[in-house]
């Protein structure tokens, strides 16, 4: 690898989540700084949009990232067309709003499959393709720290994705593979317009020292210092992109965008009518 801190060139990256929000910027990010760019995401229509918008040093891989066959494809693929990987960000995730009482196991498995087992699974077959060494960027979340009532599925999958960060980073670092987080706080993306299109703003933009929502580049600037030589001694950290939010508190979203917990059971007795007797 010959490029000059912060230049990319001579570089194969790939990117999960690329056809949108913060996987998307990262990719075009990247691939401004020269790296060959492999995107990869479940929704095949958006990566090859944004494979044509990018021209060239650029392939589209269609995978769910919860598919252990499908991410070994599409990651073997990337390394057949490019050679050997470098960079690696793992962005696919997503959210999803309900109180433990009413939290679905299914939903449950949903967000922590895909927020957590998709890491695991993509940075196992990155790193085996990274056989020059290299760098994997998973993007956690300012909820992987910072409770929110309602997210219990993402904050604890978030929260895993650091641990599982620091572990790759331990198992990784002696074949020259370095592996940190990125933990944004709100951006602005199609998966959180429920919240930057609404009244609710005001209560996140109270919590934000910096006083705005955060943008995709605010990230994509993270996630390239982290990919390149400025940060050739940095393995097993998390980097908070958050505007300063960890220094305060998350707003209270249930109730508003989700319905009210659930009663307790109508028949049957209570705990606390027993324990009177
Ligand atoms: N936007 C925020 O405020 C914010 C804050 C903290 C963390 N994050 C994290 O950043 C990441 C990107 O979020 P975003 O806001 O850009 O969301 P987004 O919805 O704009 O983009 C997510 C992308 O992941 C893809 N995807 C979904 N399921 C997939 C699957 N099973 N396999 C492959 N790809 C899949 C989607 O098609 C989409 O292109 C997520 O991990 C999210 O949890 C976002």
């Amino acid at each position: 690898m010959t490029s000059a801190p912060g230049r990319l060139e001579g570089r194969n990256a790939v990117v999960t989540g690329a056809g949108s929000g913060i996987g998307l910027r990262i990719a075009q990010e990247l691939h401004a700084a020269g790296a060959t760019v492999t995107l990869v995401d479940i929704n095949a229509a958006a990566i090859t949009d944004v494979a044509r918008d990018l021209g060239d040093r650029v392939s589209a891989r269609t995978a769910d990232v919860t598919d252990e066959a499908q991410v070994q494809a599409a990651i073997d693929a990337a390394a057949g067309a490019f050679g050997p990987l470098h960079i690696a960000v793992n962005a696919a995730g997503t959210g999803g709003l309900a109180p433990i009482l009413d939290l679905e196991l299914v939903e449950w498995r949903r967000v922590a499959d895909l927020c957590l087992t998709g890491v695991f699974l993509s940075i196992k077959h990155q790193a085996r393709r990274m056989t020059e060494g290299g760098s994997i960027i998973n993007i956690a979340s300012l909820n992987g720290r910072q409770p929110a009532e309602g997210m219990a599925a993402y904050c604890a999958a978030k929260a895993g994705v650091e641990m599982l960060t620091k572990v790759a980073a331990m198992e990784l670092g002696p074949r020259g593979i370095r592996v940190n987080a990125i933990s944004p706080g709100l951006i602005d993306t199609p998966l959180t317009s429920p919240f930057t299109r609404s009244p609710i703003q005001d209560e996140f933009l109270d919590n934000i020292p910096l006083g705005r929502i955060g943008a995709t580049a605010d990230v994509a600037a993270a996630a390239l210092f982290l990919a390149g030589d400025h940060a050739a001694w940095i393995t097993g950290d998390t980097l908070l992109v958050d505007g300063g939010a960890h220094t305060k508190r998350y707003p209270a979203l249930l109730g508003r965008f989700a319905p009210p917990p659930s009663r307790p059971p109508a028949a049957g007795p209570r705990i606390d009518e027993g324990d009177a007797e």
